[in-house]
C-alpha cells in the first residue's frame, strides 16, 4: 500500500522529497489542497474539515499510512482526528531537529496565523526541554509571497526585515520554519538572520520518524 502525504497545497513536497530520499522504493499519494489554500488564515471547524476529507480520500486508496505534512492541519486538525492507520504530523518533528541542534535553547517559530496561535510548536517544545525559551510569531503574507513567487524581491526582503527583527533582537541561535512554504524562502531569511541562526524545517526529521514507525509496525515495502 503506498503512504499518503496530505498539504494544503504545494509545499508538502519537501515532505515527498524527504521520504522519497530515505525510503525510495515506496509509493506515494500526495493530496496538495490547492482548491483551498491558504489554510494558515482559516477556522479550526474549516481546517478540520478539509483534513478529514484528505484522511477520506486516502483511507479509499488504500494507504497503510498518513504523513499530515502541513503543520497547520498538524496544529488544529490532528489531535481531532482518528484514522485505523497510523497518522503523524511535522510539528513534532520539527520540534526535536531545533532542540538537537540549538546550542542557547532560545528557539524562533515562525507559521501561519493559525499554527501560531494554537501555540502546538511552544507546547511540544516545553514538553521535550522545559528549559527552552520559545520566540513565536506569525508571517501571515510569506504564504502569499512565496505563491506569488516573489522569493528573492525587495518586497520580499522587507517583510522578512519587518516580520524577524523581535526574533533577532532576543538573540535566537535557531528558528523552525514552520510551515512548508517557509523553507523556499530560507535563503532571503537566512540572510537577514546572518549564520549564526540556524534554519530548520520538519521534512528529514519527519521522514525519520516515519521510516522508524513503519519498520517497527513491519510496513516497510521492503521490509
Ligand atoms: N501548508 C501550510 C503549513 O504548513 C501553509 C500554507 C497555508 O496557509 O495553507 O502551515
Amino acid at each position: 500500500s503506498p503512504i499518503g502525504i496530505f498539504d494544503s497545497g504545494l509545499g508538502g513536497l519537501t515532505v515527498v522529497k524527504a521520504i522519497r530520499e530515505r525510503m525510495a522504493c515506496e509509493d506515494v499519494i500526495y493530496y496538495g489542497d490547492t482548491a483551498h489554500v491558504p489554510y494558515g488564515s482559516k477556522s479550526k471547524e474549516t481546517i478540520v474539515g478539509f483534513t478529514q476529507d484528505a484522511v477520506k480520500f486516502f483511507l479509499d486508496h488504500d494507504v497503510k499510512c498518513i504523513v499530515i505534512a502541513c503543520n497547520t492541519a498538524t496544529a488544529l486538525a490532528l489531535p481531532e482526528i482518528t484514522a485505523p492507520v497510523p497518522m503523524l504530523g511535522v510539528i513534532e518533528a520539527g520540534a526535536r531537529a531545533a532542540l538537537a541542534v540549538s546550542k542557547n535553547h532560545k528557539i524562533g517559530v515562525i507559521g501561519t496565523s493559525a499554527t501560531i496561535a494554537s501555540e502546538a510548536y511552544p507546547n511540544v517544545l516545553r514538553k521535550l526541554n522545559p528549559e527552552c525559551a520559545i520566540y513565536a510569531h506569525p508571517c501571515p503574507l510569506f504564504v502569499p509571497l512565496v505563491e506569488e513567487g516573489w522569493l528573492d524581491r525587495e518586497a520580499t526582503k522587507m517583510v522578512v526585515k519587518e516580520y524577524l527583527t523581535p526574533l533577532k533582537m532576543a538573540g535566537i541561535d535557531t528558528l523552525v520554519l514552520g510551515c512548508t512554504h517557509y523553507p523556499l524562502l530560507a535563503n532571503v531569511i537566512g540572510e537577514f538572520l546572518g549564520p549564526n541562526v540556524k534554519l530548520v524545517d520538519s521534512a528529514s526529521a519527519c521522514a525519520a520518524e516515519l521510516e522508524s514507525i513503519l519498520k517497527v509496525m513491519k510496513l516497510l515495502k521492503n521490509y
